[in-house]
C-alpha cells in the first residue's frame, strides 16, 4: 500500500520522507489555506522533495479553467497530478489530461458509481473519502470495498486512494480491503507507531541492559 501524506506542511513531508514513508503527497484549497503560504510556491518546494505524485488541486467549475489552471499547475514539475472534481466538467477535463499523459486525482469521490464513471474517464487515482462519509452515519470503508470489487470486476488500472482518512483504523481496514493507496494527515501515520508493548518493551530492556553495566562501543 502506498503512503501519500495529506498536508502541504513541508517539515512532516520532509520527515516522512526521511523515513521511507513517503510515496506521494496530497493537497486541496483547505490544506493550503492551513499552510498560510503561496499555492504555487508550496507546491515547488515539495516537488523538490519527492518524486512521487503531488495533488495540486484546479478551483474552476468549467473544463476550459480546469484545463487552464491545469496547464499552469502541471508546468511545476513532472509528478504532479491535478486533481480534478467528480463532476460532468471534472471528468471531461480528467480524459484530456489522461489522454496527454497527465496524472489525474478525481476528488470527492462518494458512491462507488461516481468511481466508475472515473474510472472510465481514465483516472490514474480516484479518492474516495471515508472520514466524511463516516460523518454522515454510512461506513466510508464499505464504499472502498464496493469501489475494489467493481475495479477488479472489470480490471480498471484507475488506483483508489482512501482519503479523509482519519485514524489508524481506517488506514488497517484499507489496506486489508487492498486499496492501493491511502492519504492522511501526519499525525495518523505518527500514530501508527504507537504501542504500549513497544515502549514498555524498550523500558525493561534500558533498565535491564543498565543493570549489567555495559557499554556499546
Ligand atoms: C484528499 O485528497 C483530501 O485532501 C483529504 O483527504 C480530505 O480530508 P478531510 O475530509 O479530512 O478534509
Amino acid at each position: 500500500m502506498k503512503f501519500f501524506a495529506d498536508t502541504a506542511d513541508i517539515a512532516d513531508i520532509r520527515l516522512l520522507h526521511d523515513s521511507g514513508l513517503l510515496d506521494g503527497v496530497t493537497t486541496n484549497p483547505s490544506l493550503i489555506k492551513k499552510a498560510g503560504r503561496d499555492f504555487i510556491e508550496v507546491v515547488k518546494e515539495i516537488a523538490t522533495i519527492t518524486n512521487g505524485p503531488i495533488s495540486a488541486e484546479v478551483v474552476a467549475l468549467d473544463h476550459d479553467g480546469m484545463m487552464k489552471e491545469a496547464e499552469v499547475l502541471r508546468k511545476i514539475a513532472d509528478n504532479i497530478a491535478i486533481k480534478v472534481p467528480l463532476t460532468l466538467e471534472g471528468l471531461k477535463t480528467c480524459k484530456a489530461l489522461t489522454d496527454d499523459g497527465t496524472m489525474v486525482n478525481v476528488t470527492l469521490c462518494f458512491s462507488a458509481n461516481q468511481a466508475l464513471l472515473a474510472a472510465k474517464a481514465g483516472a490514474t487515482y480516484i479518492s474516495p473519502f471515508v472520514g466524511r462519509h463516516d460523518d454522515v452515519g454510512y461506513p466510508g470503508m464499505e464504499l472502498i470495498a464496493d469501489i475494489r470489487l467493481v475495479y477488479d470486476n472489470y480490471d480498471f488500472p484507475t488506483q483508489i486512494l482512501v482519503a479523509s482518512v482519519r485514524s489508524p483504523v481506517h488506514v488497517h481496514d484499507a489496506a486489508k480491503i487492498g486499496a492501493d493507496v491511502m492519504t492522511a494527515p501526519p499525525a495518523i501515520i505518527w500514530q501508527m507507531f504507537k504501542h504500549p508493548l513497544t515502549d514498555n518493551g524498550i523500558a525493561s530492556f534500558l533498565k535491564d541492559w543498565e543493570a549489567t553495566g555495559q557499554k556499546i562501543g
